[in-house]
């Protein structure tokens, strides 16, 4: 799957703008603040029907305008036959989204996120290793979502209950029915998380085990393991029980805090290397290997599950890599449509993509080479 075409209107700050793409390789580079990530971003809009950077919607609706517009043609090209879709999306200052596909409405944004994948890796990711919990929660469902049209009902409507189970321990008088109500509605969606996420995260570490392991020659295998505080089983049911009987054991607790104290909104994953944990003892090469082989396992996940690479946005990270990780991507980009933002693309790693595009963004006007 691939983008040939998008064009912009009133996204961040490209007034009207429209370009072409490489089947293969992009190679986006411009000075800071000129609108290299907004364009990925609109590629990402595309797919995903959301940003990845944006915490509201509409800070992607250009200064001024009252709103925005992205269109990207897509092209899938399964050797048999090539079809081609047009994706529109639209956002309005009073926070209206409209999406369409080849001209018809789709009912919700959400229905994109199935057809329609990409994946993008930033020098955030780089992190992952490291930062809190939730930011790794955040890649696994990020990830779930994309391959899962129930785990994304599932995971909305936990978020949805846990807010409105956490508002109301906050209240003065707490009816004892009520939150038996809250707590099993939770549990019911909060197993269904567990569950899946359990299963992924097995296939995902079986994955980024062995790029990891050879990355590094050999020499390093880490191990990547579902923590969560719910033990859990294979059996959904089971899972339920347990997260409702921890739901009964810390009521007390949980009125006392106002707040929910166990669920898989307190998931992590645990990586260990050589049996210690990569939080607290890996290099920052280390967990740089770590963060390429998780993004690398990412994307066969969804090629293994969708029968095609995703788009991968590869923002700002290619030169932060050292050169022996550089030439593993590098081997790796051949497959899929990628787009490499960096401020200067060094002549040496230029070479390594003979066929490419080469495009530069100078404020919010995309100049073609
Ligand atoms: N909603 C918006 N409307 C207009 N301009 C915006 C908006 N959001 C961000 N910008 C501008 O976009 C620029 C940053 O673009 P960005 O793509 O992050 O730069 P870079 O090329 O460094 O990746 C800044 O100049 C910022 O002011
Ligand atoms: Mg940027």
């Amino acid at each position: 799957m691939y983008i040939e075409n998008i064009k912009l209107e009133g996204f961040r700050n490209y007034d009207k703008e429209e370009t072409e793409f490489h089947k293969n390789i992009n190679i986006i580079t411009g000075e800071n603040a000129q609108g290299k990530t907004n364009l990925l971003e609109s590629i990402y809009f595309t797919s995903f029907g959301k940003s990845f950077r944006a915490g509201r919607d509409r800070e992607m609706i250009g200064f001024g305008k009252d709103y925005c517009r992205v269109s990207a043609l897509y092209v899938k090209d399964d050797e048999k036959e090539i079809e081609k879709e047009k994706v529109d999306i639209a956002l309005s200052k009073d926070g209206r989204k409209a999406a369409q596909i080849d001209g018809r409405n789709i009912e919700r944004i959400s229905e994109l996120i199935s057809d329609y994948y990409s994946v993008i890796f930033s020098p955030e990711d780089l992190k992952i290793v490291k930062d809190e919990p939730e930011k790794r929660r955040k890649f696994i469902d990020g990830e779930l979502c994309q391959l899962s049209f129930s785990y994304f009902n599932a995971l909305t409507n936990y978020k949805k209950i846990l807010s409105q189970r956490n508002s109301y321990l906050k209240e003065d008088n707490i009816d004892d029915s009520l939150l038996s109500v809250w707590d099993e509605s939770l549990s019911e969606e909060g197993s269904k998380i567990i569950v899946s996420r359990k299963a992924f995260i097995e296939r995902l570490s079986k994955i980024s085990e062995e790029i990891h392991s050879n990355i590094t020659d050999g020499k390093e295998k880490p191990e990547i393991e579902y923590d969560s505080n719910i033990p859990f089983s294979e059996n959904k049911d089971e899972v339920k029980e347990i997260f409702l009987e921890r739901l009964k054991d810390s009521r007390e607790k949980d009125i006392y805090n106002g707040n929910t104290a166990s669920g898989p909104h307190k998931d992590d994953i645990e990586i260990k290397i050589k049996g210690k944990s990569t939080r607290k003892f890996a290099s920052q090469g280390q967990q740089r290997t770590v963060a390429l082989s998780l993004k690398l396992a990412e994307i066969e996940l969804i090629k293994e599950e969708k029968g095609d690479y995703p788009i991968l946005l590869l923002d700002d990270v290619f030169s932060e890599l050292d050169e022996g990780r550089q030439r593993y991507l590098v081997d790796y980009l051949e497959m899929m449509q990628v787009f490499i933002t960096a401020a200067e693309i060094p002549e040496k790693i230029l070479k390594t993509f003979p066929e490419s595009k080469k495009i530069v963004v100078k404020e919010g006007k995309i100049i073609n080479y």
